[in-house]
This record gives structure tokens, C-alpha cells and sequence, in this order.
């Protein structure tokens, strides 16, 4: 395996709504979908289908969910021989509201995910031959997030943290334990306890990150492109400009398109550009995993650019 994702495998509930309703309101939706997501499986799924050899760590749970998750996956061409199929629950599920200008909230009910401990981390191990990257996300219990990145450190793998769901309370031993973590605004702010809002904030915050033992910081900053920081050089990620259609998954998409590239052997420049183009054709798309690009269509846009 060249990348191993370690996290969350959801069943996301999709309703599209003219807007995103306020506390106490009913709205009439438009339409209704399940769609495989979960932010461990979406970033799998990105990565296999850039045609690098993936396999994801997780748990679904043992109802028609689980079933029809593990099947997307392994069509997608994850090796899901470390999912386990947790019969004392349920699977994952997000429940997602998409409006008309595209913006989205999500409640996740995590299910299976919620029971990810230090025997998931057990079955790390016995696929850590040939692996180049470990990818993180916030999705599953943190004692198992903080187990799984310091066996793979020690095996030299690339360790990669996107930390979401924001939150702030981040162990201090997990910071040196990251070789590039990749937050979102919200989530750096929440990271680093100031508010993160334009390059220069981002900068601060990189720093601060830096400071607790982090090797690489790439921010994104949505429409403004993402900043990367690393211990010799800062320099921006541009996006590119498409239309978007449900930016759910981009970052996913960003960070598996960062995965792959590494795991491809291209340096961190050309990895992130990747990223980038990856998570730009995840928002012409609806949908997490179905938004997902192939290597041809990523091959094509980035020839179309
Ligand atoms: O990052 C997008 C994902 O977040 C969705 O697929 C949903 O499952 C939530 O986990």
C-alpha cells in the first residue's frame, strides 16, 4: 500500500433546500439522497482513484449502511481489509443540508466511527510494508487518531493530519507526531485560539503551529487559495476558478490530491498543486465520493488549465 487512511466511514444524508433553514424553521427541500461519504472514506476514495494503491483502517456498522459503504469502496479500488464490520452498532452518518448557493452544515452521528480504538490501530501494522503516507482526520475517538500517527511515524511514513471537525483541544503529543497538517480557517482558528482570517493571520498561525512541533502547515483559505508553511519556505496555493456546484468533500478532495501526489514521489509544490486541482474538480460535482476525480479527468483538467 502506498497511502493508509485511518478514520471515518459514513452514509451521508443529503437534503438540498433553497437555503439552510435557522433554529425552530421547517423548509420544504428540494431533494433528498444517500450518498457514501465519512471524511476517512471520502479521502481514501480520492486517492485510489489517482490510481495509488490505498487501503483504509475503520468501522461500519453491521446494518444495510455498512454493507453498501464497504461495497462503493471497494469498487472505487480501497483495500478494506482493515474495516471492520462493528455489529454493535451503527454505521456512520451525516446529515447534510445543501442551499441553492451551495453552502452546507452538517450533523454527524458517528456510530461505528465512535468506537474506533487502540484494536483498530492493532491492523496497522501488518500494512505498513511499502506505505509512504498516513492520513488523518478528526472523525474517529483521538486516543486511536494519536495511536495510529505514532506507529506510523515510527515506520518513517509521511504523516498527514487534516484536523476536522474543528476543535481545540488537540493533545500536545500529536503535534510532533504530524509531518504536514492541513486545517481550514475555522479549523486553524479553533487550533491555535485566535480568529485566522486572511494571509497574514494564517501566517501567525502556521507559526504557532510550527512552534507546538508540526513540520508543514498548509491553510486553506477557501476561495483565497490555501498558504503553505514549511521549516525553509512559505509559499501560496493558488485555486483554480471553477463553478462551483457543492464544495461538501473538497477539503477531503485537497487532501487525498496532496496523498496521492507524495505518495507518487513529486515534490511538496507540485503535491500541493495537485491537491488543489483535485479539490477544484470535487465542487463541479454533487455529492462526497461521487465527486471524486479519476486520474483521466484530473490528467485532462490540468492540461485544460
Ligand atoms: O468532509 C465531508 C464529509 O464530512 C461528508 O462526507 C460527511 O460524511 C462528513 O463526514
Amino acid at each position: 500500500m502506498s497511502v493508509i487512511v485511518f478514520g471515518s466511514i459514513n452514509m451521508d444524508l443529503v437534503a438540498r433546500t433553497p437555503r439552510i433553514p435557522v433554529p425552530g424553521e421547517t423548509l420544504i427541500g428540494h431533494s433528498f439522497e444517500t450518498v457514501p461519504g465519512g471524511k476517512g472514506a471520502n479521502q481514501a476514495v480520492a486517492v485510489a482513484r489517482l490510481e495509488i494503491p490505498t487501503a483504509l483502517i475503520g468501522r461500519v456498522g453491521g446494518d444495510a449502511f455498512g454493507e453498501t459503504l464497504l461495497n462503493g469502496l471497494v469498487s472505487s479500488g480501497v483495500d478494506c481489509q482493515g474495516v471492520l464490520i462493528d455489529r454493535t452498532t451503527h454505521s456512520g452518518v451525516a446529515i447534510i443540508t445543501v442551499d441553492d448557493a451551495s453552502e452546507n452544515n452538517i450533523v454527524i452521528v458517528p456510530g461505528a466511527n465512535g468506537h474506533v480504538d487502540a484494536t483498530d490501530v492493532d491492523r496497522l501494522p501488518a500494512i505498513l510494508s511499502g506505505a509512504k503516507v498516513l492520513l488523518l482526520q478528526l472523525e474517529v475517538p483521538l486516543p486511536a487518531v494519536v495511536a495510529a500517527a505514532k506507529v506510523a511515524k515510527q515506520a518513517g511514513l509521511t504523516v498527514i493530519l487534516d484536523p476536522a471537525p474543528a476543535r481545540s483541544d488537540l493533545p500536545d503529543q500529536l503535534y510532533p507526531l504530524v509531518d504536514i497538517i492541513t486545517p481550514n480557517q475555522v479549523e486553524t482558528s479553533q487550533l491555535v485560539g485566535f480568529e485566522v482570517s486572511d494571509l497574514t493571520t494564517a501566517q501567525q498561525a502556521a507559526q504557532t503551529l510550527h512552534q507546538r512541533g508540526v513540520g508543514t502547515v498548509i491553510t486553506k483559505l477557501g476561495k483565497a487559495g490555501a498558504l503553505c508553511m514549511t521549516a525553509t519556505e512559505t509559499f501560496e496555493i493558488p485555486v483554480f476558478p471553477v463553478k462551483a456546484v457543492d464544495t461538501v468533500a473538497a477539503g477531503d478532495a485537497f487532501n487525498g490530491g496532496l496523498a496521492a501526489g507524495l505518495a507518487a514521489g513529486l515534490d511538496l509544490r507540485p503535491a500541493t498543486r495537485q491537491a488543489a486541482a483535485v479539490a477544484a474538480l470535487s465542487v463541479t460535482k454533487a455529492g462526497a465520493q461521487p465527486s471524486l476525480p479519476t486520474r483521466s479527468e484530473l490528467d485532462d483538467f490540468l492540461r485544460s488549465v
